[in-house]
C-alpha cells in the first residue's frame, strides 16, 4: 500500500486487538498462498478476516465475534447464509452423490427454472463457474456471427479469462495485462459505457465485431452505472448489424428481479451468462440464450449444418450439488419476493449511510440501485452533498479504480471492529434477511468508523 501513516493507525491497532485469531491464521497462509489470499478481493491490509461459520445475514470469525455481513458471498447469497430449504437439499443430494459423470434430473429441473425466469433462456449450458461462462458466450457468438472482434466497456468485469482482462480495473488502452498476449487484446474493442455517438462509430468502423458484452446495471453492479436507455441503444444497434448482444448477469441475474436486469428493463439480449446465486452458493455457472445461437453446442443441429460443434466438456458442468442447491434456491426467488425484500434493505440501507455521512459531515456519498450499496470515498476531494449526490454526474474513473486502498482498507477495518464485513469495492451487497436490527448496526458502526478516521486525520 502507498502507506503514510497506515501502520501507526488507531483503526489498524482496533483491528488487531479484536482478531487474534485471524491475524495468526494470516501467518500460516503467508507460507501458502501469494498475499496469502485466495480471492484478489479478499486481500486486505494488515489481514483479512478468518471466518469460521454464518447464518442468515450474519458470520462469525474465528475469534467468535459476530458481524453483519456484505460480502454475501460474493453476491451469491441472495437468501442469506443457510437457507434452510437450501440446506436440505444439499443435505439430500449430499448423501446420494457428488458427480455421477452422467446426466441426471436436477440439471433437467434446474433449466427449466431458469427458462421460467429470464427471459432470453430458450436453451441453457452450465459451466462451472462465471467466467467460463462469459467465455462460452464469447466464443459462442464469434462461431455463430463468423466475425472475431468482441466490443467490451471499460471498467465492466466479465470474469477473469484473457479477452476480458484489459480495461476493467487498468490498461484502459487496450493494451494486454500481464500474461495475456497482443494477438488476444487486438481483437477486443474497449468502448465508453452511456456513450452512444463513441459506441456507434465504433461499432460502424467495425464491421467484423461479433459480440458486444456488458453488464446491464452498470461496472460491479452499478458502481458506474449504465443508463437504461443505453441498453435500448445497443438492443437496436447490435440487431441492425448482426452483432451478438450479450447481458453479463452474473450479479444481477435473479437479484434484480426474479428474471434479472432483462427483465426489469424489459430489453432481452441474445445471451446471457449467469452464476452466483444460480447455485445459491455452491460454484456453477451457465451460458444461456437464443436457441439458435446455443446450437453450436448441439451435435445434431451443426452436423447438419455442416459447419463446426463449439467444443465443451467441463468436468462440474450440471454438478448435482450444485444443481440441488440451485433448483431450492430458484424455486424460492421464483415462489417469493425475496428480491423486492433484498432491494428494499438495499434502499434504506443507501439512505441511512448518507444519513450518517451527513451527520458526520464526511464529503462521501453512497450510492446504487437495487440490493447494492456502494460508498464513493470522493478520490479527487470533490466538494459533494450525500444528499445531492449522484453517480452518473461522476466521472467513471473517480467512481471506480482510483481511490487510495488506504482509505478503503481502513474504512472496511473500521467497519469490521465495529462488528459489520463490508466488501472491497467498497460497500457491499445484501440479501433478503437483512434485518432493521442488521441497518441500525450498520448505521452505527459507520459513525463510530467516520469517528475513528477523523481522529486519525484522515479528513484534513
Ligand atoms: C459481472 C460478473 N461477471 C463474471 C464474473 C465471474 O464469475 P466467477 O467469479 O464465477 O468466475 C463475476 C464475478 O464476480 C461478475 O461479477
Amino acid at each position: 500500500l502507498p502507506d503514510t501513516g497506515f501502520s501507526n493507525s488507531i483503526v489498524v491497532s482496533r483491528y488487531r486487538e479484536k482478531t487474534p485469531g485471524s491475524a495468526k491464521a494470516a501467518k500460516e497462509a503467508a507460507d501458502r498462498f501469494p498475499s496469502g489470499v485466495t480471492h484478489d478481493s479478499r486481500y486486505l491490509e494488515p489481514y483479512g478476516l478468518y471466518v469460521d461459520r454464518a447464518q442468515g445475514s450474519h458470520k462469525w470469525d474465528v475469534d467468535g465475534h459476530q458481524y453483519v455481513d456484505y460480502f454475501g458471498g460474493h453476491g451469491a447469497l441472495i437468501l442469506g447464509h443457510n437457507h434452510p430449504k437450501v440446506v436440505e437439499a444439499v443435505h439430500r443430494q449430499v448423501d446420494k452423490g457428488n458427480h455421477f459423470g452422467a446426466s441426471h434430473k436436477l440439471e433437467v429441473r434446474w433449466a427449466e427454472l431458469i427458462q421460467k425466469l429470464i427471459p432470453c433462456a430458450e436453451r441453457v449450458r452450465f459451466t462451472a463457474s462465471g467466467t467460463e461462462a462469459t467465455l462460452m458466450g464469447l466464443r459462442l457468438a464469434r462461431a455463430y456471427t463468423g466475425r472475431n472482434k468482441l466490443l467490451r466497456f471499460k471498467q465492466h468485469f466479465h470474469g477473469w479469462h484473457d479477452h476480458m482482462a484489459s480495461g476493467v480495473s487498468s490498461h484502459f488502452d487496450g493494451t494486454p495485462t500481464t500474461g495475456v498476449v497482443v494477438g488476444v487484446t487486438d481483437n477486443v474493442l474497449l468502448a465508453q459505457a452511456n456513450d452512444e455517438a463513441g459506441t456507434r462509430m465504433i461499432v460502424e468502423a467495425n464491421p467484423d465485431i461479433a459480440a458486444v458484452i456488458l453488464e446491464p446495471t452498470g461496472a460491479s453492479f452499478g458502481r458506474v452505472p449504465v443508463k437504461p436507455s443505453f441498453l435500448a441503444f445497443l438492443r437496436q444497434i447490435t440487431k441492425e448489424k448482426g452483432i451478438v448482444l450479450i447481458f453479463d448477469e452474473v450479479v444481477t441475474g435473479f437479484r434484480v428481479s426474479p428474471g434479472g436486469a432483462q427483465a426489469h428493463y424489459k430489453i432481452t439480449p441474445d445471451l446471457t451468462s449467469l452464476a452466483k446465486i444460480l447455485a445459491g452458493g455452491m460454484p456453477g455457472g451457465a451460458i444461456v440464450g437464443k436457441k439458435e445461437i446455443m446450437d453450436y453446442l448441439d451435435f445434431a443441429v451443426t452436423k447438419a449444418r455442416g459447419v463446426e460443434k463449439v467444443y465443451h466438456p467441463g468436468t462440474f458442468n450440471g454438478n448435482p450439488m450444485a444443481a440441488a442447491s440451485g433448483i431450492a434456491t430458484l424455486e424460492i426467488i421464483d415462489s417469493t419476493d425475496a428480491c423486492a425484500k433484498a432491494n428494499d434493505y438495499g434502499a434504506r440501507w443507501r439512505k441511512a449511510m448518507n444519513e450518517v455521512i451527513a451527520l458526520e459531515g464526511v464529503p462521501w456519498a453512497a450510492y446504487g440501485a437495487f440490493s447494492g450499496c456502494h460508498i464513493f470515498t470522493n478520490p479527487a476531494k470533490k466538494s459533494i452533498s450525500p444528499k445531492t449526490f449522484d453517480a452518473e454526474a461522476m466521472p467513471d474513473t473517480e467512481l471506480k479504480g482510483q481511490w487510495s486502498p488506504t482509505i478503503v482498507h481502513k474504512l472496511r477495518l473500521g467497519m469490521i471492529v465495529n462488528g459489520v464485513d463490508f466488501n472491497s469495492s467498497p460497500g457491499g451487497i445484501c440479501s433478503c434477511m437483512h434485518s432493521d436490527a442488521d441497518l441500525n448496526k450498520t448505521a452505527e458502526a459507520l459513525r463510530s468508523t467516520l469517528k475513528l478516521l477523523k481522529d486519525e486525520g484522515e479528513f484534513r
